[in-house]
């Protein structure tokens, strides 16, 4: 082979991977490969310069550094679509019915044909192919006139330099038309986006000037195509999909379908979601379809555009203005709104975690007026750096709750300053701590604090801690709302009247709850203490504290260096005990509680159930036929034995049920028995 065939060979061998690559999505070969044949091509290029050609994929890597973008009148003029603001379906119906009195249709001629495809969020551009090879490419301007920005669009890798001689219909010979005009939209991919905008981050962060956090991927892919450093351009990854042929159509395709058909055989990138409807109702659906996957799309859409399927009669509609009759665009709520930050409140939740909430300039934005965005943590506060007075993009998809996106730093005031989580809680005062490797601030306040009331008499009330029957979530609510419980001893002082009077509360059921109530004030100690709601004290580090202890007065009392001497407690755990009884109030609710008649067993009590499984240690998996994994849990213990998480060569058995996973495999791996259900009763005494 000699170098001019041999550079041939390697264009058409590297043009077909990156169409494979690149719009067909199904690589077929190696990217190593792919990299040896380009820097090949690029050797043998350098070599013999009069062999190099624009239409080598070696053009896309960017180079010159222009002054200006020159003007390009547009041939055929690139018009705007007439926009259907009306979101819901009519946006569809008014379309059709303009269209059928146009052609003068009445109710009983047949459906119109439309093609449905989606509204790209990006920019519009117009190709040149002369003789199929691409000669220029230029934006839209204003759509008389716009600029040359084909050194840029030639980085784009979905945006073919060669067109493919390939008939979408064989109707007609496989030459390519000698002058060719495709219209479609640049855009960026939401990850691509995301990508770039760590990377600006970065710069920013380590100084470099004149760099910016772009606003959204319409932008980002605006900047791009406008850079006049085609070097920058070909660093930030563009996308393309083709949906017009403004010149060179052949004479023998007869429908924008099969217009798509034509472009997709040329290579370029066609949208797989457009759909071919008859009548309005089909149009609707599609809008309806597309709402739904909207979220799920890789890329931006602001919504639907409906095409007249007939090139025929979109001749005969033809146009009013600067928009054709024969199109219209759909509109889909926007997602993404700029507003100000007003204020930045620290809302404490049912569990005590602080949340920063950023309260914005009211903002109507994913269908709705979103008044508040999360900033979820400290971290998160921090990394978007938002701040009181600053403008900032707020975006709310589908159901997903409103997020601050990014800040505008153009708009930022000089004064604006940094938010930091508070040290004590809002709600209490108690102090708010962040955990070494939590990523979450919490108030220590436990059961004084206000915002954690709820969840505080609900967990206390709950079968596996002290247990009152029915005083679940919704009556917890009820009641903390009505004001006749503040805390846990006011339970024991409820009276029938204070029940009967909530909402849709009968005087039987009132009844039950007093007696559940009753029943309560006998409990164990491991149940009250559990039942506190201590963090990190779970039901078998309070059993742990109450077997090593054996009365609460002296739990309370104990040292961190004490409490850190009972089996499998922690710095961490001992930490959090003590400090929750040094705050005065939670030793106070323990007496009241006394002092409402509450008893307890201190220590285990005398266990009942003859401790045959003392030592023995089990791990559970799957689910068993009959029993809860808490009740197999409750049975073992009572039993003396000991439940872990983790099989290993310590495990004595493994108590496997339905699809047990991968710790029965380890069992196995590791020869530990295995018993199922029936097998662990028979080990209990039947
Ligand atoms: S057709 C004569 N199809 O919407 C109609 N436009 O046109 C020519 N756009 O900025 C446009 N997706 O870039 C058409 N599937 C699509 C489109 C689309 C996005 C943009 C286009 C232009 C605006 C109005």
């Amino acid at each position: 082979m000699n170098p001019e065939q041999e550079i041939q060979s390697l264009r058409e061998q590297l043009s077909k991977h990156a169409l494979a690559y690149y719009v067909l999505d199904t690589p077929t070969v190696p990217d190593a490969e792919y990299d040896r044949l380009f820097q090949r091509l690029e050797a043998l290029e350098l070599k013999h310069a009069e062999l190099k050609t624009i239409d080598s994929p070696t053009q896309r890597v960017g180079g010159g550094l222009l002054g200006a973008f020159s003007k390009v009148k547009h041939a055929v003029p690139m018009l705007s679509i007439r926009t259907e603001t009306d979101t819901e379906s009519s946006g569809a119906k008014n379309f059709d019915v303009r269209i059928r009195k146009t052609l003068e249709l009445s109710e009983t001629d047949t459906p119109i044909e439309y093609v449905a495809e989606l509204k790209f969020d990006g920019l519009a551009m117009s190709l040149h192919y002369e003789d199929g090879i691409l000669t220029q490419a230029a934006t839209r301007g204003d759509g008389e006139t716009g600029e040359d920005v084909t050194q840029n669009v030639r980085t784009i890798h979905q945006i073919p330099l060669r067109l493919i001689a390939k008939p979408a219909i064989t109707l007609f010979d496989d030459t390519v038309p000698s002058r060719v005009e495709v219209r479609g939209e640049v855009y960026m991919r939401r990850d691509d986006f995301e990508t770039l905008n760590e990377r600006q981050r970065i710069k920013i962060a380590a100084g470099q000037k004149g760099e910016k956090i772009f606003v959204n991927p319409r932008n980002a892919a605006a900047g791009a195509v406008r850079q006049l450093d085609s070097k920058i351009a070909a660093d930030r990854q563009l996308s393309f999909f083709a949906y017009a042929v403004a010149q060179g159509l052949p004479n023998e395709v007869t429908t924008h379908a099969q217009t798509l058909e034509q472009l997709h055989a040329w290579g370029f990138p066609v949208s797989t979601d457009a759909r071919v409807c008859t009548g309005a109702d089909e149009l609707v659906q599609f809008h309806q379809d597309m709402a739904a996957k909207r979220d799920a799309l890789p890329f931006d859409i602001d919504g639907v555009v409906y095409k007249v399927n007939s090139l025929v009669s979109q001749a005969r509609l033809g146009f009013v203005s600067r928009e054709p009759r024969w199109a219209v665009a759909h509109k889909y709520p926007a997602q993404e709104q700029m507003t100000t930050v007003l204020a930045i409140d620290v809302q404490v939740g049912r569990t005590g975690k602080l949340t920063p909430v950023a309260k914005l300039a009211p903002v109507f934005v994913g269908g709705v007026t979103v008044t508040n965005a999360t900033l979820h943590n400290e971290d998160e506060a921090r990394r978007k750096d938002v701040r009181v007075g600053d403008t900032v993009i707020v975006r709310r998809a589908g159901d997903v709750i409103p997020e601050v996106v990014n800040v505008v730093l153009d708009k930022r005031m000089q004064d604006a300053q940094i938010f930091t989580i508070p040290t004590h809680c809002p709600v209490c005062g108690s102090v708010a701590i962040r955990e070494e490797g939590e990523t979450d601030t919490r108030c220590t306040g436990g059961l004084i604090c206000g915002a954690q009331r709820k969840q505080a008499i609900e967990h206390f009330a709950h079968k596996r801690a002290v247990y009152i029957d029915g005083l679940g979530e919704k009556l917890v609510e009820q009641m903390v709302d009505a004001g006749i419980i503040k805390s846990l001893p006011d339970i024991y002082r409820l009276g029938l009247a204070n029940i009967v009077a909530l909402d849709r509360m009968a005087e039987k059921s009132a009844q039950n709850v007093l007696a559940a109530i009753e029943k309560s004030k006998q409990t164990t100690l491991p149940r009250l203490l559990f039942g506190l709601g201590i963090r990190h004290v779970g039901e078998s580090t309070a059993k742990a504290f109450a077997k090593h202890f054996g009365n609460i007065d002296a739990i309370m009392d104990a040292s961190e260096e004490r409490l850190q001497q009972v089996p499998d407690v922690g710095p961490v755990v001992a930490q959090s005990l003590r400090s929750f009884f040094d705050v005065p109030y939670n030793r106070e609710v323990v007496e009241q509680l006394r002092a409402c008649a509450l008893t307890w067993d201190e220590g285990e009590g005398t266990p009942t159930v003859p401790q045959i499984l003392a030592n023995k240690t089990f791990v559970l998996t799957g689910t068993l036929p009959t029993l809860g994994r808490g009740e197999a849990k409750e049975m073992i213990e009572a039993a003396g034995g000991k439940v872990t998480g983790a099989v290993s060569k310590k495990t004595d058995y493994v108590v496997a049920g339905a699809e047990a996973g991968s710790k029965l495999d380890k069992a196995r791996e590791l020869g530990v028995l295995v018993l199922d259900e029936t097998q662990l009763k028979e080990l209990l005494g039947g």
